[in-house]
């Protein structure tokens, strides 16, 4: 493909202050005048709507790319590029992100009290966790704009993908992680990709303070959550999981919240998709925190929205772990647009939800698991009816952090821990191996138990 028919889209972007509503250059990720985030807008869409391509052109085109060789097209945020910010496809850093499936949880939907119950499976991309799909975008953004050099802090997700995507386009990566508190094969992933990894001996939030004064002194490009390009990646999820619906929006979306900007990102694709009419309605996004890592819920319940509360974040569901969220404005719009709300649950009601969807045939990691323990309380309160449609956004694969799963089944999670006699409700969950005597009776003699 010539370069002139392979940039990608008919977006021409803009970055703007989510404060002030100033325009900012386009490699910024706070705005110079008030400090608040920049959002990527598309002021083309007002007058042009999508090169002169109706709705019902595009879901067409975007489903027939799903059978196209041109590996761009393969990708499942690229095949949506018409609503993404302009690189040339000799730029595009892929793994083949996206197309992620949506699955039913018959079980799960019994045992929150629902009739049916989906989950979009974003755990299964390519390092498995959705943040694939902001990364192809802001590594590609950072290869065209002639970076050599990028870098995140992270809980363990964002920096196995960064690595990932950095070694992909041919560019050095830094990773600065919690010492000690993100999941072994998180950090597993990161150093097989090649990237430079330091573990600081702070949490997630020192880790950003740091990273932040590096990317002021250095030309790396930073690609946390507050880099705009990671979000309109994200936003694809969304789209995706409408397309999944025929286009009939499901009643609820339910996300984890961590740094906020996932749900920031599913919020803005459902205000974009409704603008340029492919739904008319948006679905409720709400978010899930852990309680031990909820400054969203605080904020929202002790300043009404008004001031950031943060707090000192202590989860054993290490990928939220995050006391003073970077997108916390962002996320609290999506909510307050959609008629959304916030929920928090406990480390317990976590490893039960996390078990749950284990035995489905399905599985996530702990922080994805907040969904379904978020989404019980939702039916309790009756904020969520149940013949409504839900579905939960699973953020991460089972395999991102095996060790919290094995302690889990061997009954070990929460000894010693102020949960511990709270923790009995999760025996009927848990399936320990067994050590047996390398003899046929033996095993049969376990079959026949296990029987009756
Ligand atoms: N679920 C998983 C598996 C995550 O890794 C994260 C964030 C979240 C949910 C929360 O998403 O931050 O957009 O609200 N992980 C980041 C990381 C912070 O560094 O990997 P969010």
């Amino acid at each position: 493909m010539s370069e002139q028919a392979t940039k990608t889209g008919t977006s021409v972007s803009t970055l703007r202050c989510i404060g002030c509503g100033r325009t900012a250059l386009a490699d910024r990720f706070r705005c110079e005048h008030c400090r608040d985030l920049l959002e990527i807008i598309y002021p083309g869409w007002d007058e042009r709507g999508l090169g002169g391509l109706s709705s019902v052109a595009l879901k067409q085109l975007w489903r027939n790319r799903r059978s196209s060789l041109d590996p761009v097209d393969q990708s499942g945020v690229w095949r949506f590029r018409e609503l993404l910010p302009e690189i040339y496809s000799h730029q595009i850093i892929s793994i083949r992100e996206g197309n992620t499936p949506v699955y039913e949880l018959p079980h799960c939907a019994k045992s929150a009290g629902m009739r049916q119950l989906f989950a979009k499976h974003q755990g299964l991309n390519p390092t498995g966790s959705f943040k694939d799909t902001g990364m192809t975008v802001a590594s590609s953004f950072a290869r065209q704009a002639g970076y050599r050099w990028v870098a995140c802090a992270s809980t363990g997700n964002t920096s196995a993908s960064m690595a990932a995507y950095a070694a992909r386009g041919g560019l050095h990566s830094l990773v600065l992680i919690p010492d000690g508190k993100i999941s072994w094969s998180k950090l597993s992933q990161s150093l097989d990709y090649g990237a430079i990894t330091c573990q600081l001996k702070t949490d997630f939030d020192g880790c950003v303070r740091v990273l932040n004064e590096v990317v002021e002194r250095m030309p790396v490009y930073l690609l946390n959550s507050v880099n705009p390009y990671r979000v309109e990646g994200q936003k694809t999820a969304a789209f995706e999981l409408l397309e999944q619906f025929d286009w009939q929006p499901p009643d609820h979306i339910i996300v984890p919240g961590g740094n906020l900007a996932n749900s920031s990102a599913i919020g803005k694709a459902l205000r974009e998709m409704k603008q340029l009419g492919f739904i008319s309605r948006l679905p409720k996004v709400s978010v899930i925190q852990a309680e031990g890592a909820n400054p969203l819920v605080r904020t929202i319940h002790e300043t009404g929205g008004e001031k950031l509360v943060p707090v000192h974040a202590e989860t054993m569901a290490t990928a939220i772990r995050i006391g003073n969220p970077a997108s916390w404005k962002k996320a609290l719009r999506v909510i307050a647009e959609t008629d959304g709300t916030v929920e928090q649950v406990t480390e317990v009601e976590i490893a039960a939800a996390k078990a749950e969807i284990g035995a489905e045939g399905i599985g996530c990691e702990p922080a994805s698991a907040v969904t379904l323990a978020g989404l019980k309380k939702l039916v309790k309160s009756g904020f969520v009816k149940a013949n409504e449609s839900v579905v939960l956004v699973l953020t991460g694969h089972l395999l991102k952090d095996s060790e919290f799963t094995l302690k889990f089944h061997r009954g070990d999670l929460f000894t010693g821990t102020p949960q511990q006699s709270e923790a009995e409700i999760l025996k009927t969950h848990q399936r320990a191996p067994l050590v047996l005597e390398p003899s046929v009776d033996a095993v049969i003699a376990l079959l026949n138990s296990a029987e009756e």
